[in-house]
């Protein structure tokens, strides 16, 4: 059994052909019980279960949304309900009026739609600021300098997120896989932008798609010790390409 944890947007979707076939590949080792597939996204439950009905995604096992504040798993209808005991456990460590008082003042900052700001996640655009890359060091000094309940996610020059320190796509995954009595080292996981980062901190095995932003395979080389897949595809050929490379298909249904 392989454990396939993968972002979306950006590393599956980007190449309709691509993810139609990678979609058949996985789809057939699910069927067979050899894979057990997870999304770790920022995307909101029912825009991913939109995106099985109307993108090629394949159905997933679990899925973790609001870069990984939010654990869903099968049944995912949208009616379903997040994971309460990693609710509560966030909870714990978060207040939102807290993460949202580190954000004052800094200029041309602009808060993400409600949608994507909640009880967890606190997320607001930088791209309007003199200087994004200053702006997110600036926001990380304040809450370093205060407490180590939160971390900061930053991604494609634009996104930041202020999430429980105990949060993020990685350690969301591995929560799922122990208490599903899964071995770490058959997950593969596999990202584009910095909020994909945490995954590959988590687990050795990763693959980081070719139209990767410049901060993940920057990342991704700092690592030592796992073994990241560069591909030389982009988008779910990359994934393809990587998941061959550890040897995802060959199995039985392949
Ligand atoms: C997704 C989420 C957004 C988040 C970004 C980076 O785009 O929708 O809220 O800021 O990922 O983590």
């Amino acid at each position: 059994m392989w454990i396939v944890a993968s972002d979306i947007d950006g590393t599956l979707t980007g190449d309709r052909d691509s993810l139609n076939r990678l979609a058949s590949r996985l789809r057939g080792l699910r069927e067979a019980g050899e894979l057990l597939l997870i999304y770790s996204t920022g995307r909101r439950l029912e825009q991913v279960i939109a995106g099985v009905a109307e993108e090629g995604l394949p159905e997933p096992d679990a899925v973790l949304c609001q870069v990984g504040t939010e654990i869903y798993v099968s049944p995912l209808t949208e009616h379903a309900q997040p994971m309460a005991v990693w609710r509560e456990k966030l909870l714990a460590e978060y207040s939102r009026q807290e993460a949202v008082s580190f954000l004052k003042g800094i200029e041309g900052l602009v808060m993400q739609p409600s949608e994507f700001n909640t009880e967890l996640k606190t997320s607001c655009f930088l791209d309007g600021c003199p200087k994004p890359d200053d702006a997110a060091d600036e926001i990380r000094r304040r809450i370093e300098l205060y407490t180590d309940r939160y971390q900061v996610v930053w991604s494609s020059g634009r996104d930041l997120d202020i999430l429980p320190a105990s949060s993020g796509k990685g350690k969301a995954i591995r929560f799922l896989v122990e208490r599903q009595g899964l071995a770490p080292d058959r997950v593969v996981v596999a990202g584009d932008t910095g909020n994909d980062a945490t995954m590959f901190v988590e687990f050795l095995k990763g693959v980081v798609v070719a139209n990767a932003r410049r901060e993940l395979l920057e990342f991704a080389d700092s690592l030592a010790g796992g073994d990241v897949y560069i591909a030389r595809k982009p988008y779910a050929a990359g994934v393809e390409e990587g998941l061959e490379y550890f040897g995802v298909f060959n199995s039985s249904a392949s």
